[in-house]
């Protein structure tokens, strides 16, 4: 009889370049394997028979939670009506159009029209190319550099990538290009000046913007884009005040604002969207993630009116847009979507992140934030996130060779929880399923409690 599990092992090393791996060792068989066979609810189970609590949902995508059989039908049931056909030239079905419109009835209320993509770097790289196609179209043909930030994750593409703020991700690539232009993080725990207040540190992150813009000439600047909290990046919530402060200096120079919420869409925050929870007022939404909660792989950029109204002008002057992906709006991702959206709504799962999220939080500040090498424990619906230091009172950080977070986040898998050890800086984040339940979170903070202890006792 076929020893599956084993050739599968021997084919994994020898065929399979998997993504953020250390190729050299995983090839070599000097990495731990796991192949993920099923899951339910919060729990996935591995090839071994082990099951453990996904408080990652994956990639921060599963939001519904796994083994969910009502989207699982409803792409079935798309796959035997019709699998594929094109969105181009007008081309839709039942189910991307009902999807368009349940994404604008829930978007903020300036929303008007959604782009699907595959991903969220597609999504992403889509957002480039119409802000690029909108100032030529207004006669700006100089206005075309972008601004992220430091620690902002966007993608993995060439621009997205760019776009992306994390050594890791640049190096070695030849990223960033132009012109993509990064300023600072609005990261308060790893202010310079530790005097600053919340408020204070928010109007230093908003004049250094500034600054840039007025080095490199307003007139050359199109547009910003942030996550409404950072996610990849540390999980950061932004400080108080910060993007009422960073919105007034991109009005002043008319700099569209593209929030990235392929991480907050749908719910994460305990509200539909970041951008309202936060306040922001973008021109350009990402969704991706929690649009499907990656039962099948979607995304999308909403397009505010303002900006629509100008793509318009630009298509009864040049002709369609030219700019299309072969699966863009993909009936069975479509048909995942509308199930999914129905069920967050159905499930209530909107507020469940807002309140499983605060319980989550409280309770893994109580069992850690006494701990000497935790900085701090902080997130925002539910995303959550534990920063160690080597010495607290002068916030002195773990020399990264030591890998304190990923050890931190091997000893939560020993307990049977899934964490993740952010990429950069020691760093254990929590983005769970938006249905944990509050049994589920006190199972969370007890293994991570032990975990810390394990690792830094
Ligand atoms: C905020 C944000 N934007 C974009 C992306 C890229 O999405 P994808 O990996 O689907 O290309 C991610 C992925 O984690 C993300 O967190």
């Amino acid at each position: 009889m076929l020893d599956r599990d084993n050739d599968l092992n021997a084919w994994d090393r020898d065929h399979f370049f998997h993504p953020s791996t250390h190729m050299g060792m995983h090839a070599r068989g000097d990495t731990p394997r796991r192949m993920i066979t099923g899951g339910e609810g919060c729990h996935i189970v591995d090839s071994t028979g082990k099951r453990s609590l996904d408080a990652f949902a994956g990639l921060y995508c599963v939001n519904v939670g796994y083994g969910r059989t009502e989207i699982a039908e409803a792409i079935a049931e798309q796959a035997r009506e019709l699998a594929y056909y094109h969105a181009y030239v007008g081309h839709g079905t039942e189910a991307s159009i009902t999807l368009a419109r349940m994404i604008v009835e829930r978007a903020p209320a300036n929303m008007s029209r959604v782009y699907f993509g595959l991903s969220g770097s597609d999504a992403n790289e889509t957002n480039i190319k119409l802000i690029w196609y909108y100032n030529n179209i207004l006669g700006r043909p100089e206005k075309k550099k972008i601004i992220s930030r430091w620690r902002g994750y966007h993608g993995s593409g060439v621009m997205t990538g760019s776009l992306t703020g994390l050594a890791l991700f640049h190096a070695h690539f030849d990223l960033p290009r132009a012109p993509i232009l990064h300023t600072e993080a609005p990261y308060y725990f790893r202010r310079e000046d530790r005097s600053q207040t919340e408020e204070q540190f928010s109007a230093h992150c908003a004049a250094k913007l500034e600054e840039l813009i007025l080095a490199e000439g307003p007139d050359t600047i199109a547009a910003f884009i942030g996550e409404p909290i950072l996610g990849t990046g540390g999980i950061v919530p932004p400080p108080k005040g910060y993007w009422a402060a960073i919105q007034a200096v991109l009005t002043k120079y008319d700099i569209l604002l593209v929030a990235d919420e392929v991480v907050t869409g749908f719910g994460r925050l305990g509200t539909m969207f970041g951008s309202v929870h936060y306040g922001m007022e973008p021109d350009l939404i990402t969704i991706a993630k929690g649009l499907t909660s990656a039962y099948a792989p979607l995304s999308g950029s909403i397009v505010s009116q303002r900006m629509w109204d100008v793509l318009v002008q630009g298509s009864d002057q040049f002709g369609p847009i030219g700019h299309g992906w072969t699966y863009s709006a993909h009936p069975l991702c479509a048909a995942a979507g509308v199930a999914n959206l129905k069920l967050i709504d159905e499930l209530n799962l909107v507020q469940n992140a807002g309140e499983t999220g605060a319980y989550l939080r409280a309770g893994l500040a109580t069992a850690l934030a006494g701990h000497a090498n935790v900085g701090e424990v902080r997130g925002d619906g539910l995303l959550a996130a534990v920063e160690f230091v080597e010495d607290r009172d002068d916030r002195r950080f773990f020399d990264p060779a030591r890998k304190v977070g990923p050890q931190v986040a091997a000893a939560l898998l020993e307990e049977g929880v899934i964490g993740r050890a952010m990429p950069q800086g020691d760093i254990l984040g929590f983005a769970p399923p938006l249905c944990m339940t509050r049994a589920e979170a006190d199972t969370v903070i007890a293994a991570s409690e032990r975990a810390v202890k394990t690792v830094l006792g």
